[in-house]
This record gives structure tokens, sequence and C-alpha cells, in this order.
């Protein structure tokens, strides 16, 4: 049988880790798993149940009555498919927030846990390498210039009929970089262990490859 291994990748908003980390599992046809579309879905639910981000005992009640899956590469949550309602702005703020809350990810990280421990992933999000997988065989923290990173994002708003400004992108990018570096619980760091590729100059076909390459099936 194969030996069952995982691929980390961390890094901040926009630097393309979820197009790469797509790209590399179909490649290697091992499954991807978005970890940042588990925390949007929690972010999106809490939106649409009006509760405040101050509220921790409604967030905890809230949390208990939550069951957040992924079935055929759609993120599910209580039973519903989501995948469509998570990219805006505002659920991007709603997930960036609620993340910081260390009862919260300690759910959410038991279950990605769970979920790479019996067949080969690829993990994106924030904090794979450092408290998800610490001993995943492969790291990787995917970076780019947060006005690069502010275009593509801008480019991706618009293409979805997104209205939206470029400066205000380059804003929640930033707000949310701050955000998720800074919490106590968990902040986004390179685990030292991991390797650094800076996208800024780099095409997606490029990281891809470069990431197969290292992998041993
Ligand atoms: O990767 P993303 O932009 O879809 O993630 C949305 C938010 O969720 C991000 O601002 C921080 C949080 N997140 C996290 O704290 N830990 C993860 N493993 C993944 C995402």
């Amino acid at each position: 049988m194969e030996k069952v291994f995982q691929i980390a990748v961390d890094g901040p908003s926009g630097a393309g880790k979820s197009t790469v980390a797509k790209a590399v599992a179909k490649k290697l046809n091992i499954e991807y798993i978005d970890t940042g579309a588990m925390y949007r879905a929690l972010g999106l639910k809490i939106l649409d149940m009006s509760v405040s981000m101050d509220d921790e005992d409604a967030l905890r009640t809230l949390l208990g009555k939550t069951d957040i899956d992924f079935v055929d590469g759609n993120i599910i949550l209580d039973g519903q498919v989501v995948s469509g309602l998570i990219r805006t702005p505002e659920v991007s703020m709603a997930a960036s927030r609620c993340s910081a809350f260390p009862f919260i990810r300690e759910k959410l990280v038991k279950a990605q846990q769970k979920m790479g421990e019996s067949k080969s992933v690829i993990m994106d999000g924030r904090d794979i390498a450092t408290a998800v997988f610490p001993n995943a065989k492969y790291k990787y923290f995917i970076t780019a210039s947060d006005e690069e990173r502010a275009k593509r994002r801008y480019k991706e708003l618009l293409e979805k009929g997104e209205d939206v400004t470029f400066e205000q992108v380059l804003k929640d990018i930033r707000q949310r970089d701050h955000n998720d570096m800074t919490r106590d619980a968990s902040p986004l760091k390179k685990a030292e262990d991991a390797e650094e590729i800076d996208t800024t100059n780099m095409s997606i076909d490029d990281v891809v490859d470069y990431i197969c390459r290292q992998v041993k099936l």
C-alpha cells in the first residue's frame, strides 16, 4: 500500500495557495483540502445568524450546533453546499475574525487532522505546517507582495461580478494579514522547516511543477 503523506501549504491571503494546491492535488492524484473554506463556512453562518463576534458564549453555542464537511470538493455547512456563498469580502472578514478564537480553531483543526490522517492530502491554510500537521513530509510557505495579492483578488472578485475597488481589496488584504499574523492562537507564520516560495513573479504552473518535482510518490 502507498504510504500516506501530507503536503502543508501556508501563506497569506491571495498568495495563490489554493490554485497551486488544487493543481498539485490533481497532478499527484491526492486529495485537496481547503481549510480556509471551513473558517469561511463558519463565518457565513455567524453572519447569517447575526451572532456578534464579541459574544463568545453565543459563538460557542453556535459552534456546537455546526457541522462542516467536504463532499466531492464542495464545502458543506449543516448539510447544505455553500461553496458559492463563501467568497465575498464580508465572509472573508468574518472568517478571519472567527478564526482568532482558540475554541473554534480547536474544533476545526481536529476535523482537519482527521481528514488527512488516512489518505495523502495537500492542505492549505495558515497553520497547517505549524499546528495541523507539524510532521507533514512537505511544507511550503507561499507568499507574494501585498499589491500583487490584492491585484489577483481584485481580478477574481470583478470576474464574479462583485462591486469592489482595488483600494478596498488592498485595505482588506492588509487588514486580514494583520488579523491572521497578530492573533494569539496559531498566528500565520512560516514553520521553521517550511520552504518559502515567493510567487510575485512566478506563474502558477511554475510553482506547481516545482512542488510536484519534489514529491516522491
Ligand atoms: O485561505 P482563506 O483566505 O480562504 O481563509 C479565510 C480566513 O480563514 C483567513 O483570513 C484566516 C482563516 N484561516 C485560518 O485562520 N487558518 C486556516 N488554516 C485557514 C484559514
